[in-house]
Parts: structure tokens; sequence; C-alpha cells
């Protein structure tokens, strides 16, 4: 269904008074629903967040056409189902953050967490940065590719980047001694996760996939950790903050 189509949601309910503020009806009301648990008082951030995408993310090319009426559903709740893996306060990178998937919708509904936008595409950073300053988010975002930053963070997330033997040599030098990668993957997980296990034994590391969240909100992950003693190979190696930056440009 597309957005503005009548869908039974509230704007085309009885209005009596004639008071109700005339809105868009909700695209999927239902995954919409499920969104207000989750975000919980970053709820109206992430509206706002829907419609930028939805609005000059798509006018721009940040997503395709079609993703709008299944913004929710498909992108918004898949990645914020991985919130609660993330630690309390943790740096988080999010490698090839696109359009801000899943760096965005981590930083609305955990404000706690400090968020870099790890993304080389100048148009894409542009959009970043001005979706940053709209929201009044606290979040940084760098232009740059992964293997050439030398920065750490607790926790480096990517989704859509690139599979996962690939993806790991990218993000596991930005993850500081103790954190861990977490990869938002589909369906095909398991698969990728056995194709990368001669890197993932090569470095020491641990990995395992997990389905976090339930019903309409669900994300498959690929959760590699770190060990603690573990030295960075391109990173300063002083577990330095994310925020201390070392990218070009
Ligand atoms: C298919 S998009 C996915 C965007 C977003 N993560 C999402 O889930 O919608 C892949 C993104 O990764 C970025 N990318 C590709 N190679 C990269 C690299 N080496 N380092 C950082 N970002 C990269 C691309 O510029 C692009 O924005």
């Amino acid at each position: 269904m597309n957005v503005g189509e009548p869908d039974g949601g509230d704007s085309t309910a009885p209005d009596p008074d004639g008071t109700r503020t005339e809105r868009e009806p909700d695209p999927e009301p239902e995954a919409v629903r499920s969104a207000e648990a989750v975000f919980g008082d970053g709820m109206p951030l992430a509206r706002r967040y829907a419609d930028l995408l939805t609005g000059s993310g798509t006018q721009r090319g940040l997503i395709g056409p079609r993703e709008g009426p299944r913004l929710w559903s498909r992108h918004l709740l898949n990645c914020v189902a991985a919130a609660p893996l993330v630690p309390r306060g943790a740096s988080v990178i999010d490698v090839g953050s696109g359009a801000g998937l899943p760096g965005l919708v981590l930083a609305i509904a955990r404000p706690d967490l400090r968020v870099t936008l790890l993304e080389p595409l100048l148009r894409r950073t542009t959009w970043l940065d001005e979706v940053v300053t709209e929201l009044d988010l606290d979040v940084r975002v760098l232009r740059a590719r992964a293997q050439d930053c030398a920065l750490r963070a607790d926790v480096v997330t990517a989704r859509a980047v690139a599979p996962l033997d690939r993806l790991l040599p990218l993000c596991l030098p930005l993850v500081r001694p103790g954190g861990q990668v977490l990869a938002l993957k589909g369906d095909g997980a398991a698969a990728e996760l056995a194709g990368a296990e001669e890197e993932l034994r090569r470095g020491g590391i641990s990995a395992e996939v997990v389905v976090t969240g339930s019903g309409a909100q669900t994300s498959t992950v690929v959760r590699a950790r770190v060990p603690a003693g573990r030295p960075g190979s391109r990173a300063a190696g002083r577990g330095e903050p994310v925020h201390g930056d070392a990218c070009p440009g």
C-alpha cells in the first residue's frame, strides 16, 4: 500500500468535533504500532526520520522508491530489533550507513549510545548530516571507507554492506578489545557465518547467529566477539574513543 492511500488508519476515523489534525494515514499501521512499543519516547523522532526517508531520502536516491511503503516493517523494525544487543553507553560505528540504517535508528532508540555513521559516498553523508541536524541528534557522520579508518568503538554495526567473509575484515579492526561486531543479516546468516569460519579462527574470534526481537520486529544478527586481549591490526592501539577521530577527509 502506498503512502496516502486510505487504509483504515486514524485519519479516516469519524471526527465529530472537527478537531482532529489531518495527517497522512500510516501506510503500515501494525508495524507503526509495534514501533511505538520499542521506540518509546523516541517515537516522535523515529516518525520524523521515517518522513525524511520517504521524502528527501527517496527523492535524492538514498532509498529506493519501493521502500517507502514498507519502511517500518522492512527497515526500521529490523534495525531497532538489534538495539538490545548493544551494551548500555557503548560507542558504536555503523559501517556503510547509507541512509542511516541501522546507525540512526539505534541513535534514536538508544540516546545512551555514542554513534558514528561511516559512509564513503558524499551524496549520502551530505543527506545524513542534514538529517542529524534536523533531528538534533548527537551523532557523528564521517565520510570514509572502513578500511581507511583507524577508529575504535565498543560495537561495530553493518547492514547490507558485504557478505560476512568480506565484511569481517572491514569491521573487526574497528572494534575495541572486548567489543563486538553486529552484522544484521537475513535468512542466509548461518551459511555466511560458516563461510567466514577461517577469518574468525585466524583472529581467535567467536561468533554466533542471534535472532533478536519478536513478532514483526525480529532481526537476524551475526555477533562476533573480539577477545579482550586482542590488539587491533589497524587502529591506534590505545582503545581511544571513537569520537577521537582518525579518518581521512
Ligand atoms: C547497500 S548499502 C546499505 C546501506 C544501509 N546499511 C542499509 O542497510 O540500508 C551499502 C552501503 O555501504 C557503503 N560501503 C560500501 N563499501 C564500504 C566500505 N568499504 N566502507 C564503508 N562503507 C562502505 C556504500 O557506500 C553503501 O552506502
